[in-house]
């Protein structure tokens, strides 16, 4: 059995794809700060039938994440699949003229240094399966930086350069990395933005393998 590991594992998109993945056999790890939450969330998703356990990080603590990978392939077996999409603190949303370095530093921690982490550390799990993918989910700052959320519009840039070049790397070792746009609100009953919905977009972004950039709906085209 191999695993899908979601960085960002919260009660909102992190649960619907974890469900989405699970009930498509893989066994789940499930990874965020508040281990409370995360027991929670892998005791819902068990009754439902699925393997799922929480392992406690911090994205911006690098020992952390790696730490929690290792537990997680330990228990669970390889890591197949791997999710980068925690949410982003309120710091990095500030306007531009209020974002001082520090909270910039912190941002790139976040977005950068997290997922660089995270896929390096994964790697060579896939590798030795001969397969894996990687998917980065980011808001509309990452396509257009927008001055009200400097934080985020520049760490997303970074991001966003970084799995492009994963994407491009990759690929001729069949390790398929890709990106979801969400530009506006995650919302309930909305056909494309529902978590549901974009757990499906997830899930065919892993099955079909094509191309690295998507929109989750068309405000991001
Ligand atoms: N919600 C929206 O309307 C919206 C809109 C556009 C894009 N998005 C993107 O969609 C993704 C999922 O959003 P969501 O709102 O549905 O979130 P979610 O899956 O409900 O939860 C994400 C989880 O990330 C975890 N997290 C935050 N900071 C972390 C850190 N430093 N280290 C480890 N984990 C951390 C939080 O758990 P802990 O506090 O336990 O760490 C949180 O529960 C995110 O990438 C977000 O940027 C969301």
């Amino acid at each position: 059995m191999t695993t899908f590991a979601i960085i960002g594992a919260g009660h909102g998109l992190g649960a619907s794809v974890a469900r989405r993945f699970g009930t498509e056999g893989f066994d789940v790890a499930l990874i965020a700060r508040d281990s409370g939450r995360l027991d929670g969330l892998a005791a819902q998703l068990t009754a439902e039938g699925i393997n799922a356990r929480g392992y406690s990080a911090d994205v911006r603590e690098p020992a952390s994440l790696t730490a929690a990978l290792d537990r997680a392939a330990q228990d669970l077996g390889p890591i197949e699949v791997l999710q980068y999409s925690p949410l982003p603190a309120k710091q990095f949303l500030r306007p531009v003229l209020e974002t001082t370095a520090t909270d910039l530093a912190a941002a790139i921690e976040f977005s950068v240094y997290g997922p660089l982490t995270a896929v390096r550390h994964a790697l060579p799990g896939m590798r030795r399966l001969g397969h894996g993918t990687v998917l980065f989910i980011n808001g509309g700052s990452a396509v257009r930086p927008n001055p009200r959320y400097a934080g985020t519009s520049i760490a997303f840039a970074g991001e966003s350069a970084l799995a492009q070049m994963l994407h491009d790397t990759l690929e001729p070792e069949n390790i398929h990395v890709a990106q979801l746009i969400i530009s506006g609100a995650i919302t309930p009953g909305h056909p494309r933005t529902d978590p549901a919905a974009l757990a499906d977009t997830l899930w065919q972004l892993h099955t079909h393998r094509d191309g690295f950039r998507h929109a989750a709906d068309d405000r991001d085209a």
